[in-house]
């Protein structure tokens, strides 16, 4: 597994902005959307593309496109859903799927409670979205799934993580072709499992 955090002004000032408790939910769906943009910028930078011939107004001359079998992008519901429409707009050629998870609030554990996407991943560039990587519990299951039914790169893009998340997700991912882009790693986990300084819950701030 390969982390890359995002290093850039932007990034850092829509970040600062979006962990301001004083930031309401329709700033935040804004920011958050801003911030997806940037942060597949980077997260695309492998994404498979093909030779094209076209002609401009002047000469031909060849180009690329964006290649087949099409990327997949799969937000994990529900906060997930606030960075689907950034992605899409860098990828409007991508297959959307959807992953239904939810985290126990006291023993930390992900659940599935809805999978819609296709059950045969094979060759396919997969870009999973999701604010946070906490505990890494519901990404590590994520991923494992997209791999199981043939996913043979996948980019996690986290607006934040935190170090204890990182670190099961390398252990659980060992010598997986797994990527994770995120705009910072924070300080820790707090006992609730928060990401400390963090943003509070993305999902309730986002939708609640
Ligand atoms: C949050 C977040 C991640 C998960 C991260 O979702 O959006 O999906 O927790 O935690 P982990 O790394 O410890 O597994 P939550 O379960 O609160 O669901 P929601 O998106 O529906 O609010």
């Amino acid at each position: 597994m390969r982390l890359h955090v995002v290093d850039h002004p932007l990034v850092a000032h829509k970040l600062t902005t979006l962990r301001d408790e004083r930031t309401d939910s329709p700033t935040f769906r804004r920011l958050a959307d801003e911030l997806v943009t940037l942060l597949a910028y980077e997260a695309t930078r492998d994404v498979r593309t093909e030779r094209v011939d076209i002609r401009t107004p002047v000469a031909p001359t060849a180009g690329v496109r964006l290649s087949y079998p099409r990327p997949l992008v799969v937000p994990i519901l529900r906060a997930g859903l606030g960075m689907l429409d950034g992605m899409v707009r860098l990828l409007p050629t991508a297959e959307v799927g959807f992953l239904g998870m939810v985290r126990d609030e006291q023993t930390l554990e992900a659940k599935t409670y809805a999978t819609r996407m296709p059950d045969d991943l094979s060759g396919r560039q997969v870009y999973v979205v999701d604010p946070m990587l906490a505990t890494g519990g519901t990404l590590v299951t994520a991923i494992k799934l997209l791999i199981e039914r043939g996913a043979d790169d996948v980019t996690a893009l986290c607006l934040l993580a935190a170090p204890e998340g990182v670190q099961v997700m390398e252990r659980e991912l060992t010598g997986q072709p797994v990527t994770v882009v995120t705009a910072a790693v924070d300080e820790r986990l707090n006992e609730h499992g928060f990401i400390v300084p963090g943003l509070g819950d993305a999902g309730d701030r986002l939708y609640g």
